[in-house]
């Protein structure tokens, strides 16, 4: 059941991401996005010198050589440990860290174990998350770390998801408490996340009083749970949930100040986004369904080939901006617009 529930996941999400008949005549849509409301304002002598980049980052004592991350997607029946093969060897190539998809399956049937160790195994060396949900005992999570000698520990938010999902849960009160415990079991960061529909600056601040190292803002504009398990549903009676949330950029302005790193996830696009995400704050950017559909495609090589051009032209954003490291980024003028800046506005948000 849950395994193929996992093969669902993949197969869904990579129909959202190659919708027939948006635009283009070869890859994935380029869709409107609320990252297009970020603009940087164009300085014409801002620029610096190629070799003075450096696309080096760091936060809460990590230190990670590219500001740009494999996230959270898959494991748990054999095609979807292929497809942890096949992202583990790119992550493995082009330097950028990889986080597994939830390692419930593995907490419950160690049998499947050997579905999530590629992403060790093919990439040792590399910065390797692992996934849990907030069900995971401290002693499940410290299982889930040793499996994989992650270094470091992703746990997932995913109420709407749980709430569209048939069989999924609907007793959300512990989580807070639950996520505090694993705090303290595990000897690596925590990083908490959703899955995209965005994490608010209040529920950032929350996280920092329970001990968590990080956040990913995960939001929404890219791949969307409530229309995966919609499709998963014999009807779809949950439609009015898709598109729910905060948006990846929306998130990273109400999160600003709340007292945490953050990570940007979500509807990420291109290396612009990226550089975008970085402007508002963020100390890497993460992509998941675009990354997927690339390697299912086009295979690894095509991944590879993609994630060195995001590489390559975000060094060359950066360059032309005149931001050394990504955290200067931060530091560039941005202007909002549209609806994005009455979001600020109405949120009281600088
Ligand atoms: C996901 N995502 C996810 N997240 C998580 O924390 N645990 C998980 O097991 C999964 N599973 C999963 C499967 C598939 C097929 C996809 C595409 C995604 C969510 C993912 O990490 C991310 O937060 C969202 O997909 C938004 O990012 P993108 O896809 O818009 O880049």
């Amino acid at each position: 059941m849950s395994a193929h529930r996992k093969d669902d996941h993949v197969r869904l999400a990579h129909s959202q991401h190659t919708a027939a008949g948006e635009g283009r005549d070869a890859g994935p849509p380029r869709r409107p996005s609320q990252f297009d409301e970020v603009r940087f304002v164009h300085h014409a002598l801002a620029g610096t010198d190629r070799e003075k980049v450096s696309l080096e980052t760091g936060f809460a004592g990590m230190r990670w050589r590219r500001p740009l991350y494999i996230n959270a997607m898959t494991g748990g029946s054999p095609r979807t440990g292929e497809i942890n093969r096949d992202l583990a060897i790119a992550a493995h190539e082009t330097g950028l860290p990889i986080a597994t998809g939830s390692m419930s399956p593995y907490l419950k049937d160690p049998s499947t174990a050997p579905t999530f160790t590629p992403v060790r195994r093919e990439n040792p060396g590399g910065f390797v998350l692992a996934n849990i949900n907030t069900d995971a005992t401290p002693d499940q999570a410290c299982r889930a770390v040793e499996l994989l000698e992650a270094d470091a520990l992703q746990i997932h938010l995913n109420t709407v998801q749980e709430t569209v999902m048939p069989e999924g849960d609907r007793s959300f009160g512990h989580w807070a408490g639950a996520i505090e415990k694993i705090v303290a079991a595990v000897g690596v960061p925590v990083i908490v996340k959703e899955v995209g529909f965005g994490l608010s600056g209040r529920t950032v601040r929350e996280l920092a009083s329970l001990g968590v190292h990080a956040a990913d803002v995960a939001g929404s504009g890219g791949t969307d749970f409530a229309r995966i398990e919609n499709g998963r549903r014999d009807r779809p009676d949950y439609a009015y949930l898709e598109g729910w949330g905060l948006s990846t950029p929306a998130a990273l302005l109400d999160a600003r100040d709340a007292g945490l790193p953050l990570l940007a996830s979500g509807g990420i696009r291109d290396p612009l986004d990226v550089a975008r995400s970085l402007a508002l704050g963020a100390r890497a950017a993460g992509a998941s369904g675009p990354f997927l559909t690339t390697l299912l495609d086009g295979g690894v090589e095509a991944l590879v080939e993609q994630i060195t051009t995001w590489l390559d032209h975000l060094a060359a954003l950066m360059t032309l901006l005149g931001a050394h490291s990504p955290g200067e980024l931060a530091d560039c003028d941005v202007q909002l617009t549209g609806e994005l800046r009455a979001f600020c506005l109405d949120r009281g948000l600088a």
